[in-house]
């Protein structure tokens, strides 16, 4: 959970969730600030979401070259809204006001205090990356904590999470369970994480990797894919 929107939607996705059956409630802490993500200004993310037609111009060869992926992509629905924001009174948020609004969500102690209030089963603090925020986490009742800079995608000049995982363990390995993500690609990773103290790891990109390379198995050898 993001504090996009402000309380009243957190609360309603904190509903939702709850009479969805979820058990336990994620509260990312490390998006303060958004992430200098050089490829989206390369790419013309802005432009496209919400330029008009002379600011999209120097992106539409990407389109001309690209008509499979414009196709499945419209016939996807185009730009999706976020269904998990919902502003009373106005439905999904939509994709373009997201950036400001995330910057606007600014998640402090005292707002852990009123989630612990709204959400009867345990909490995980992700985002911890040095061990004074993980003895404050403990402190303000988090149940995990998820020791992440999120995948190095917010700030790059946090240190690796792998290398604060051994301090933030010692910190508070015995009071809570300690998860970890962060360039978690294979079976080894897993293995050196759990090494170094976590009690389970989480994976952003890699499943998405996977599914990119198993597409572009499938276009790649169209006879040959049974899958
Ligand atoms: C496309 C994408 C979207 C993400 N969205 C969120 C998000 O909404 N909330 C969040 O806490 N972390 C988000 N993350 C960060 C991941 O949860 C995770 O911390 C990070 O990707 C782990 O590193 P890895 O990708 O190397 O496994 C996102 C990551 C990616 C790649």
């Amino acid at each position: 959970m993001y504090l996009v929107g402000g309380r009243d939607v957190a609360e309603g996705a904190i509903e939702r969730a709850s009479r969805a059956g979820f058990s336990a409630l994620v509260v990312t802490i490390d998006t303060p600030v958004a992430g200098m993500r050089e490829r989206d200004p390369r790419s013309g993310m802005k432009e496209l979401l919400s330029g008009g037609f002379f600011a999209k111009f120097p992106f539409l060869l990407q389109f001309v070259g690209h008509p499979r992926w414009v196709a499945g992509f419209l016939l996807d629905g185009g730009v999706p809204p976020l269904p998990n924001i919902v502003i009373p009174g106005k439905g999904p948020m939509p994709l373009l006001d997201v950036t400001a609004a995330l910057a606007r969500a600014v998640v402090t102690w005292d707002d852990l205090k009123w989630i612990r209030e709204s959400w009867r089963g345990p909490i995980v603090v992700k985002g911890v990356v040095t061990a004074e925020d993980a003895r404050r986490s403990v402190g303000e009742g988090a149940d995990a904590i998820v020791v992440s800079n999120h995948g190095g995608r917010q700030l790059d000049c946090v240190s690796p999470s792998l290398q604060t995982l051994p301090e933030i363990v010692s910190a508070v390995g015995n009071q809570t369970e300690v998860l970890f993500d962060g360039g978690i690609r294979r079976g080894s990773d897993i293995v050196k994480a759990i090494c170094l103290g976590a009690r389970a790891v989480l994976l952003g990109r890699g499943y998405a990797y996977g599914l990119g390379a198993r597409a572009a198995w499938r276009d790649a050898s169209p006879g040959h894919f049974e899958g």
